[in-house]
């Protein structure tokens, strides 16, 4: 009996949990559309994160601040679609949390119409509230804390958070709210390596960096960053790959053949039975009595 290769089973809080007892480091990417989902996936990234960052390095906006349910869900769609075993973490927009009420009929359209695993919210202390009632309504969260790109017309600018001792202490006490409000995991945006890695090792969830550092249960990139295909990569990230310049260089290579004519070739065109066309046309030896127009063909103007 021949066995039918198994659908990979899509991965569950319970599975991320287990990867942060077993100590393993967690690597999570940004996804927004169905091909990079499928690559993704393919490498075994087992956190997909349908960011709202998808509205800087996608959708041309200055800030996250502009994206809207909509757009986010379209996205978590794609990714969805394009991943089988990933879990699926939708970033709630801005504005789309204020209260309870708002928080579980958004979140649920991500859960139930986008077909996400999880959702992201942002805030520490400030948002425990709507943790709670995300978890207690069975939907599981992550949190995220340090710099928050929502509130960037309230902190002024992109800048580390948490060097002055105030701070720090406050980012202690987000993390902690975070926590005891029931969110499974929670990411850490550029927070001092030191204050990153006291705040890990004092939580049970893991915490997943972005300019935090290597003391981190896991790391977090935007998929653009990874593979160079922005205009700009921030200090905290890596690439990996250097897409732009791939396609930067396709489509002039594309542009340059086909002004030389020399795109389509023979092996990107398709040919017909000549005779078939010569008879459509009425070039035939049999269907076209001298001096008339083709019977069934579209004459050419220089026929009439
Ligand atoms: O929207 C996003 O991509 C994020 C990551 C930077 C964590 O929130």
């Amino acid at each position: 009996m021949s066995a039918t290769p198994a659908t990979p089973r899509r991965l569950s809080v319970a599975d991320i949990a287990k990867l942060y007892a077993d100590g393993a480091r967690i690597p999570m990417l940004t996804a927004y559309d169905h091909p990079t989902a499928q690559l993704l996936d393919e490498a075994g990234i087992p956190l997909l994160l349908v960011g709202d960052s998808v509205g800087q390095v996608m959708l041309g906006y200055e800030t996250t601040v502009r994206v809207t349910m909509a757009e986010m869900v379209h996205h978590t769609k794609a990714v969805v679609r394009g991943s089988r075993r990933a879990l699926v973490v939708a970033d709630m927009p801005f504005l789309s949390y204020s209260t309870p009420a708002e928080a579980l009929e958004h979140a649920g359209t991500f859960l139930r119409e986008a077909g996400a695993q999880a959702v992201k919210v942002e805030g520490g202390v400030r948002t425990a509230r709507i943790i709670e009632a995300l978890v207690r309504a069975g939907i599981p969260v992550m949190g995220h804390i340090g710099l928050t790109p929502q509130a960037i017309h309230a902190i002024g600018k992109v800048r580390v958070q948490g060097k002055s001792r105030d701070q720090a202490r406050a980012l202690l006490a987000d993390a902690q709210a975070v926590q005891e409000a029931g969110a499974f995991a929670m990411v850490l945006e550029l927070v001092p390596e030191q204050l990153a890695a006291a705040i890990t090792e004092r939580l049970r969830i893991p915490t997943i960096g972005i300019g935090a550092g290597p003391g981190c249960s896991g790391q977090v990139q935007v998929i653009t960053d990874l593979i160079g295909l922005g205009d700009f990569v921030p200090k905290h990230a890596r690439s990996y790959a250097h897409v732009r310049g791939e396609i930067l260089a396709a489509a002039t290579s594309y542009a340059a053949d086909v002004a030389a004519g020399t795109f389509p070739g023979p092996d990107e065109t398709v040919r017909m039975d000549d005779s078939v066309l010569d008879e459509v046309l009425g070039r035939g030896a049999s269907d076209r009595p001298a001096g008339e127009l083709p019977a069934g063909g579209i004459p050419l103007d220089r026929d009439l």
